[in-house]
């Protein structure tokens, strides 16, 4: 029989700003180890804000970074590992353009992503999004309610950042 999905339940660009379960902002002031020169700084403006619904095993997070850089390093999220071996997620990018960052090991690869695209991202890979515009950068993921998620790797850092350079965005070897 077909079911009539109540809208409100619907997840969408709207339902992750109106009816989120958890709302994260990130400010300098909360990341500035992720940025080479972020000390340096003497505002501490937003980098970017997550809306989160968890719908029992199911979990969509909204989140939009804004535009801007520290130091010449784009904004970006902290970046995680999901503490679950098994746990893959799905990005789909709604507004922007922008490079998401994923690695394993000693692997780290850039993917350049815009509006309209979907990302898989495997299991066992950190991931770290980054706004390479001059717009917000958004996108919806999915994943199960379990994940966990692990914040190490934003003290260490990704083995690349991405700065501006002649304005685009070039990737450099992160000295740390
Ligand atoms: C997740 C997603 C995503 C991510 C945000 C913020 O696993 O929940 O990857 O919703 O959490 O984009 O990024 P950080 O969690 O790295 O701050
Ligand atoms: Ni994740």
């Amino acid at each position: 029989m077909l079911q009539v999905v109540d809208k409100s339940r619907l997840i969408s660009h709207s339902f992750a700003l109106t009816s989120h379960t958890k709302h994260v902002v990130r400010k300098l002031s909360d990341m500035a180890f992720c940025f080479s020169r972020g000390l340096a700084e003497d505002k501490d403006p937003i980098i970017y804000e997550v809306f989160e619904n968890q719908m029992r095993d199911l979990s969509c997070a909204f989140t939009r970074i804004l535009p801007g850089k520290i130091g010449g390093e784009f904004f970006m999220t902290k970046g995680h590992f999901h503490t679950d071996e098994d746990a893959s997620e799905i990005y789909h990018f709604l507004s922007g353009r922008g490079l998401i960052l994923i690695q394993k090991d000693n692997k780290c690869k850039a993917l350049e992503v815009e509006e309209g695209q979907t990302l898989y991202i495997p299991p066992l890979w950190a991931h770290r999004a980054i706004n390479i515009g001059n717009k917000v950068f958004s996108f919806l993921a999915v994943y199960r309610s379990n994940v966990g998620h692990d914040f190490d790797i934003s003290k260490k850092g990704f083995l690349k950042i991405a700065v501006s350079k002649k304005g685009k965005y070039c990737l450099k070897d992160n000295k740390g």
